[in-house]
């Protein structure tokens, strides 16, 4: 995360002592020698600091430093000068569209009456980092939320910004504009050891997909629309310590991922074993977390789990459809059982499906399943049908887009986005660089069995 510097909300009044203060500050070093003389008088050492400017500016090695001092101070004078300007803009717009109050007071001096105007304003922090301005606003006692999502708009033409979000909550107005573009053309990096891969870039931000609260990730598009690309990028994140399973249904393109030590089908029956694998795990963490009494898989040290199926449809169509004499089933029943069961408790259990197909139709992808993956990824120029499919009747009308972008539904919230072109060479020498263990340590490690840890918290007894 980009770090976040504060800048300064002036009020009207204040603004004549703010330049005048933040003048003198950052010009500090200039003005500090001129208090030598004063500084005879006071008793207050002044000629220290001015003999240790004087000091440091003499030699080379300590000049820099200096220099480094009274950049420091400068920079003051910068961050005042937006300050002073997004004031003034955040102070008429609020006043224009009401969310701000002006109020004429007749005020006594001697023997004349004048008017003068009183502000109120709500009270406001602003924040900025490589790319947004975040302007935080306490809302007005008395405003309600459906006001300033309403004028949020406003605020957008004035700064002649485009505007990130707005969110409205507990008495807070939280608006984030966009000064500088972000680049897409970075594959996301994992910095952290948190549950979250970074699916790609939306305005203004890197979009995280948190898989512990929106588990599932379905991802659709026609052949060409970067489905593979899009994988490699989540890919290069996955932390080695998760389980990963890799089924692609043209069994083709992850086959070199295998000897990086990544489990990667190489036929159908991999992939039913792959699928049964996943629902056992499911159903053994089940079992182990009432035994347990807790119902969140990281409680009991389990890490995450993932089956990530590209080209679902290719298994899904070669699965056979005769009747099992013993379960009167179907292999293509009861696989599909299974990974309903998995898309139903896989949140609670930590185990993610991430299902790649070109188009979203319920015969290959029943409903159930389809509705349980809750994060929805839609890349490329979709179809009407497509975007219905993934992301309800009421947004089958969404403009299609360039290659190398798309849309995300996580949870309720559907946003475009961008993805890296990550070519399959690119990746795998990052896959050789990432100092991947060679396959018997990592076959090794993993056959050792995984700790169980203190439950951290229980189920909330009666
Ligand atoms: N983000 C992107 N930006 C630019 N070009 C891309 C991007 N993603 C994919 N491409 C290009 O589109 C083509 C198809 O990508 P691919 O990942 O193989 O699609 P799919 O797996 O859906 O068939 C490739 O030539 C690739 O270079
Ligand atoms: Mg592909």
């Amino acid at each position: 995360m980009a770090q976040k510097k504060k800048i300064p909300f002036y009020k009207k009044e204040d603004i004549v002592f703010y330049h005048v203060s933040a003048f003198l500050y950052s010009n500090l070093l200039l003005w500090l020698p001129l208090l030598a003389g004063f500084a005879a008088k006071s008793g207050i050492p002044f000629y220290f600091s001015n003999a240790c400017l004087a000091t440091g500016l003499c030699f080379p090695q300590t000049r820099p430093y200096i220099f480094k001092l009274d950049r420091f101070f400068r920079s003051y004078w910068g961050r005042h000068r937006e300050g002073a300007k997004l004031s003034k803009k955040l102070r008429e717009t609020l006043l224009g569209c009401g969310l701000g109050y002006e109020e004429k007071v007749r005020k006594q001096i001697g023997r004349e009456t004048v008017i003068e105007s009183k502000y109120t304003f709500p009270k406001i922090e602003i924040l900025k980092d490589d790319f947004n301005y975040y302007i935080r606003f306490r809302l007005i006692y008395g405003q309600m939320s459906k006001e300033w999502l309403a004028k949020s708009e406003t605020f957008q033409h004035s700064f002649k910004l485009p505007l990130v979000k707005t969110i409205v909550e507990d008495g807070y107005c939280m608006m984030v504009f966009q000064h500088q573009q972000l680049d897409a053309s970075y594959v996301p990096r994992k910095e952290d050891d948190s549950h979250s891969i970074g699916l790609g870039y939306r305005l203004g931000e890197r979009f995280d997909w948190e898989f512990d609260q929106y588990p599932h990730c379905l991802a659709v598009g026609l052949t060409g629309t970067g489905k593979s690309t899009f994988l490699r990028n989540l890919l290069i994140q996955f932390d080695p310590d998760w389980t990963l399973k890799i089924a692609d249904g043209k069994l083709v393109e992850f086959n070199f991922m295998r000897k990086f030590g990544y489990e990667v089908a190489s036929s159908q029956e991999d992939f039913i074993s792959y699928v049964n694998e996943t629902h056992q795990e499911v159903v053994r963490r089940f079992e182990d977390m009432m035994h347990h009494d807790v119902n969140d898989y990281r409680d009991l040290g389990h890490k995450p789990y993932f089956l990530l199926v590209d080209e679902f449809i290719f298994f899904a169509e070669n699965l056979s459809t005769k009747k099992d004499k013993e379960t009167g089933k179907t292999e293509k029943e009861l696989l599909f059982d299974k990974l309903r069961d998995i898309a139903l408790r896989g949140r609670a259990a930590g185990v993610n499906l991430i299902l790649i197909l070109q188009r979203p139709d319920s015969s290959f992808l029943p409903t159930v399943i389809r509705e349980n993956l809750t994060t929805k990824v839609v890349l490329g120029a979709g179809s009407d049908t497509a975007y219905e499919m993934a992301f309800g009747s009421e947004n089958k009308k969404l403009k299609a887009l360039k290659l190398g972008e798309g849309y995300i539904m996580k949870g309720q919230e559907l946003t475009n986005f961008s993805f890296a072109e990550y070519k399959l060479e690119d990746f795998k020498k990052d896959l050789q660089s990432r100092n991947v263990e060679d396959i018997e340590t990592y076959k090794a490690r993993k056959e050792k069995p995984e700790p169980i840890a203190i439950p951290r918290k229980r189920i909330q007894q009666g």
